[in-house]
């Protein structure tokens, strides 16, 4: 049975979006909405699986809300909601708990990474978070993921439940999700540190440009990223080794819409400084439009909270009747 088309993907609402969600995420979830039904989430389930100040999680989960619509995402043809208000998610996520194995998320990389060397402490929601993360996806059947590098782990894990689940009770339940991870920008990497992911759990601000920073902040910092003494390759080839240049250069690229190849070639030569300069003043040039409509709905919370009202009634309504199905075909009583 071919499944109709449709995308699902999810942010995590634990802190300002930066250039790593944009780049390697949101902004392909805008252009696939030209062209896909479309469903966005922010998921504050899977931001509870570490500890979170309350008060915090729910400003954030606004806030995220906003940046996704400040970027691009439009709430009338696409659904944007939260998680925890569509409760198909967590009851889909139980289901995926009697079906993945714990040999499965054994293997799970980020996992070990989050968990760190005190695993024994971690909490046993971090641990299936892949399993909510298939439910997130095939509570709506989706068959089409638009991620960054560091999640194509997860959607494996979850084409083996979907593939598991179907061949156990013998169906066709559901699509074996694919991910789509493009652009030059699929992992970008801390400002500071060339070797690890720019993220928002990083403790140096300097690691990360957030999308709400102001242009005097990106340009500091910018300035301030780790750099090697050489001066730019001018072809692709002279950035391997170089970390922390390949990764400016892969922004600088995403960024302009153009091949790495195209950047090497203009910058090749000059010093980190010149280079540097350009893209701060690229990243002030794509980011501005999307501060400036930030601060707008910063200002008319009422509507975003609109926005996610309208979102999980719709979301609920494509999801509750799978859920429905995947009960039946489980062997559930019905009400
Ligand atoms: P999260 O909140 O960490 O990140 C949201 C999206 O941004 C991408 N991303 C990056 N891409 C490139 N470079 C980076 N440095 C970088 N950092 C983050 C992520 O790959 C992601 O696409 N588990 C997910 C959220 C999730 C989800 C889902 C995604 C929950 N359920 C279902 C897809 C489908 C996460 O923590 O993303």
């Amino acid at each position: 049975m071919a499944h109709h088309p449709r995308v699902f993907s999810g942010v995590q609402p634990t802190g300002n979006l930066h250039l790593g969600n944009y780049l390697g995420a949101i902004r392909n979830w805008v252009t696939l909405q030209a062209n896909y039904e479309c469903i966005y989430c922010m998921v504050d389930l899977h931001a509870i699986t570490v500890p979170q100040d309350p008060k915090v999680l729910r400003a954030n989960t606004r806030e995220v809300a906003a940046s996704l619509i400040a970027a691009g995402i439009d709430p009338k043809t696409s659904i944007v909601f939260v998680q925890s208000q569509v409760s198909a998610h967590a009851e889909l996520a139980w289901i995926f708990n009697c079906i993945a194995r714990i040999g499965w998320l054994n293997r799970m990389t980020q996992f070990k990474e989050k968990a760190g060397k005190n695993r024994e402490n971690a909490t046993v929601g971090l641990y299936v978070y892949p399993n909510l993360m298939a439910a997130d996806i095939l509570t709506y059947r989706a068959t089409h993921v638009p991620v960054g590098d560091d999640q194509r782990q997860h959607l494996e894990l979850t084409r083996d439940i979907a593939q598991s689940f179907n061949s156990q009770f013998g169906v066709e339940c559901f699509p074996l999700a694919e991910p789509v991870i493009i652009g030059t920008a699929t992992r970008v990497m801390s400002l500071r540190d060339g070797a690890s992911k720019m993220s928002k759990s990083d403790i140096s601000e300097y690691s990360r440009i957030n999308l709400v920073d102001e242009p005097d902040a990106i340009r500091q910092k910018v300035r301030k990223a780790k750099t090697d003494m050489e001066p730019l390759p001018s072809e692709p080839a002279g950035l391997e080794g170089r970390p922390e240049a390949k990764n400016l250069i892969g922004i600088f690229a995403a960024l302009a819409e153009q091949p790495v190849e195209a950047v090497c070639r203009e910058y090749g030569g000059s010093q980190f400084s010149a280079f540097k300069d350009a893209l701060a003043d690229l990243a002030i040039a794509k980011l501005g439009p999307i501060t400036a409509k930030m601060r707008e709905l910063r200002d008319d919370p009422g509507y975003v909270e609109s926005i996610l009202k309208d979102g999980a009634a719709r979301a609920d309504a494509i999801a509750r009747p799978i859920l429905r199905e995947v009960q039946d075909i489980v062997g559930f009583l019905r009400a």
